[in-house]
């Protein structure tokens, strides 16, 4: 039985990625990912704000060292960068550590000065990077197609200074997701992950207070990923798709396949299951695959994806329901 998959033109013994969590922020962390069977990690992200802060404290140190310029070296030298240092730390780290692909990550909102450091990343031998593009429509000025240029102007900057390949993890939040998916591939994104999942507070009515709500996503919430990933796949997208958010188990990673994902990501399974679980969903996987005579995962990949008469099918459906429920 084949099971391997290739994702952003690297080849993973098998489509379960985990995602970047807490699971994959440490080395020790990731030789457990490894040894579980994933066929990859997304570490843990680095946010552009940590990158900022590092530049910010470089530039405190210049100014106070301004007219030592060996000083000013020194600082430059040996006191930046103390998170980017431990970031890059990890991914040598890692990849010394395990033989599957390490995929870094970092989470960012703006473009800026940070995009530079995207480079430190690939030399310290990330075999990709992932950006994980939050820009979260607060400001009612800001229209729809200003945030998504945003979104392709960052990536625009990122893809500038790396040659790894370059993927980028997009919220569902947007007016028209096909349209910002192909233009993110269009302009060279190797895969897009579909869909980062937002912290959603919520409200405790007994102390009216705004809390936080789950963590954790559930099954269910799988579903405007594969209907995504499913028409993205059937309009024939030409970058990878990574099914992320409420796939929990071997059904779902079957589900998200069928409907043209190369790969997915989990994270809240393996809170809730534990890292044992990838080798269940491995097994689901395999003895789905016999059960229905497929020997390649590329066998099968797409199947289901949506009919290319997207709008009827739409409509169809909520037709269908209005009299199922009649
Ligand atoms: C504890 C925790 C930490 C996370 N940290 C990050 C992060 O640093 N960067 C990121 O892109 N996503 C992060 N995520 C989001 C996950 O990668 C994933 O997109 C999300 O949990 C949905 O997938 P799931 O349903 O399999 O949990 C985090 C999720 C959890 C639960």
């Amino acid at each position: 039985m084949d099971l391997t998959t290739s994702y952003l033109g690297l080849k993973l013994k098998n489509p379960i990625v985990v995602g970047s969590s807490t699971f994959t922020g440490t080395v020790e962390g990731i030789v457990n990912c490894a040894k579980a069977g994933a066929g990859a990690v997304v570490l843990k992200s680095l946010f552009e704000e940590q990158i900022l802060s590092d530049i910010k404290k470089e530039e405190g140190y210049t100014d106070i060292y301004n007219s030592n310029p060996d000083a000013d070296l020194y600082m430059k030298t040996f006191l930046r960068g103390n998170e980017i240092a431990l970031y890059v730390n990890l991914i040598r780290e890692a990849k010394k550590s395990v033989d599957i692909p390490i995929i870094a990550s970092i989470n960012c909102a703006d473009k800026g000065e940070w995009t530079s450091f995207a480079k430190e990343l690939q030399d310290a031998g990330a075999d990709a990077l992932e950006l994980n593009i939050s820009v979260s429509p607060f400001d009612k000025d800001i229209a729809s197609k200003n945030i998504e240029d945003e979104v392709v102007s960052i990536f625009n900057e990122v893809k500038k200074t790396v040659t790894i390949p370059v993927s980028v993890k997009l919220g569902n939040h947007f007016t028209n997701i096909g349209n910002i998916a192909f233009r993110l591939s269009m302009a060279g994104a190797a895969g897009l992950v579909l869909f980062n999942r937002f912290y959603n507070p919520t409200i405790d009515i007994e102390n009216m207070k705004v809390v936080p709500g789950s963590a954790l996503s559930v099954e269910e919430e799988n579903s405007d990923t594969l209907r995504w990933i499913s028409l993205l796949s059937a309009q024939g997208i030409p970058c990878c798709l990574s099914a992320s958010t409420g796939v929990h188990k071997a059904e779902d990673v079957v589900r998200q396949i069928l409907a043209g994902a190369t790969t997915v990501q989990v994270c809240s399974t393996l809170y809730r299951n534990g890292m044992k679980h990838i080798a269940d969903m491995v097994a689901g996987l395999e003895g789905w695959m016999k059960k229905h005579n497929f020997n390649s995962i590329n066998e099968f990949k797409g199947k289901c994806s949506a009919s290319a008469d997207v709008k009827v099918f739409e409509r169809l459906q909520y037709l269908r329901r209005n009299n199922d429920l009649n």
